[in-house]
């Protein structure tokens, strides 16, 4: 099965490839990346295609689409202040894997869900309140519409120890020069170890392409407030103690979504165990059936401080 994954220097393309098994429901696996200027981590490196590409640009991504044939595109791409990253690097991507009858995957979020009644199922209807939350919810749309079989993930904030995701490497930074890190202590979100949310999204990817269709909740496993989160963070790396300020997501200038959890109905079959956040980090992730024997290793993301 070959398969384009988009943001492959991200947090998620990344452990995408880090963790991608050497077969897919019995088909050799064929795995393509796309970055921008990031490069993907060197344990990554060797082991995919990797195709610098903008995704912005159609007849780039038209080109690209159409000389992979890709039978599945993972769309991870996206910046989370830039309309044209989310909405039109997905619009362009949908249509290219259209044109060439490829299924899709796309990333989504919780904060298509205003958070304010709580919880979300599959099937409720999205109220985003923010302009990501928007954005991405104009992409699941686009998505749907030019590949109606598409599978659409949502998640929380994807966290990471070994390395840190990107907003723990910046709570890291802040103490490092002497700051203390505010964090809200009244917006709660579902962490998830991006370990677990690439495993599960590498189950889904294994169903028959109808059975994956539609929209998938993948939350962590508790619901924590970003406070929690940060001191749990912190003590996993050792930083117990650090000065953490609670601060509440009511004083912000803009809406926010105050707790849109997510319940998911559908994923039980996946069979992936999820571990707590501040869990003990494992040893290499890749055992004998994935693409290489590399390890674990490089990569970036927002976490607790983060307005993902
Ligand atoms: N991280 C989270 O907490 C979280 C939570 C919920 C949902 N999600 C969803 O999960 C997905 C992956 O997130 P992530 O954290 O892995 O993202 P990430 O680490 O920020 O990586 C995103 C990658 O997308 C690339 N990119 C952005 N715009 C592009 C464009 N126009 N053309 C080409 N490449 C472009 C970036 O390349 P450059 O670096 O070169 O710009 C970057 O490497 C996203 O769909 C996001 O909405 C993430």
């Amino acid at each position: 099965m070959r398969i384009l994954v988009t943001g492959g220097a991200g947090l998620v393309g990344s452990w995408l490839a880090r963790t991608a098994p050497a077969t897919l429901g019995g088909a050799p696996v064929e795995l393509h990346l796309t970055v921008r200027r990031a490069e993907v981590p060197p344990d990554v490196a060797g082991r995919v295609t990797v195709h610098q590409v903008e995704l912005t640009d159609r007849a780039a991504v038209d080109t690209l689409v159409g000389r992979v044939r890709p039978d599945v595109v993972v769309h991870a791409a996206y910046t989370q202040s830039s309309r044209d990253d989310v909405v039109t690097a997905t619009v362009t991507v949908a249509r290219a894997a259209a044109d060439v009858d490829a299924a899709v995957l796309f990333t989504s979020t919780d904060v298509v869900f205003a958070g304010d009644r709580p919880p979300y199922a599959e099937d409720d209807p999205p109220d985003p309140v923010t302009d990501y939350g928007r954005w991405k919810l104009e992409s699941e749309q686009a998505v749907l519409r030019a590949v109606p079989d598409a599978a659409i993930t949502r998640t929380s904030l994807v966290v990471a120890l070994d390395p840190p995701d990107r907003g723990t490497a910046g709570m890291v930074e802040t103490w490092r020069s002497g700051r203390p890190v505010r964090l809200f202590h009244d917006e709660v979100r579902q962490p998830i170890r991006v370990e677990d949310l690439v495993a599960e999204l590498w189950a889904i990817l294994a169903l028959p392409r109808a059975e994956r269709a539609g929209i998938w909740h993948l939350p962590g496993p508790e619901k924590l407030s970003r406070l929690v989160l940060g001191e749990r963070m912190a003590a996993a790396l050792g930083l117990g103690g650090v000065p953490i300020l609670a601060t509440s997501a009511a004083q912000h200038p803009s809406p926010r979504p105050a707790d849109p959890e997510l319940v998911a109905d559908r994923r039980h079959g996946l069979g992936v165990h999820l571990r707590a956040v501040d869990g003990p980090v494992d040893g290499p992730v890749d055992g004998p059936g994935r693409l290489d024997g590399a390890g674990a290793g490089g990569a970036d993301d927002r976490g607790a401080g983060s307005s993902e």
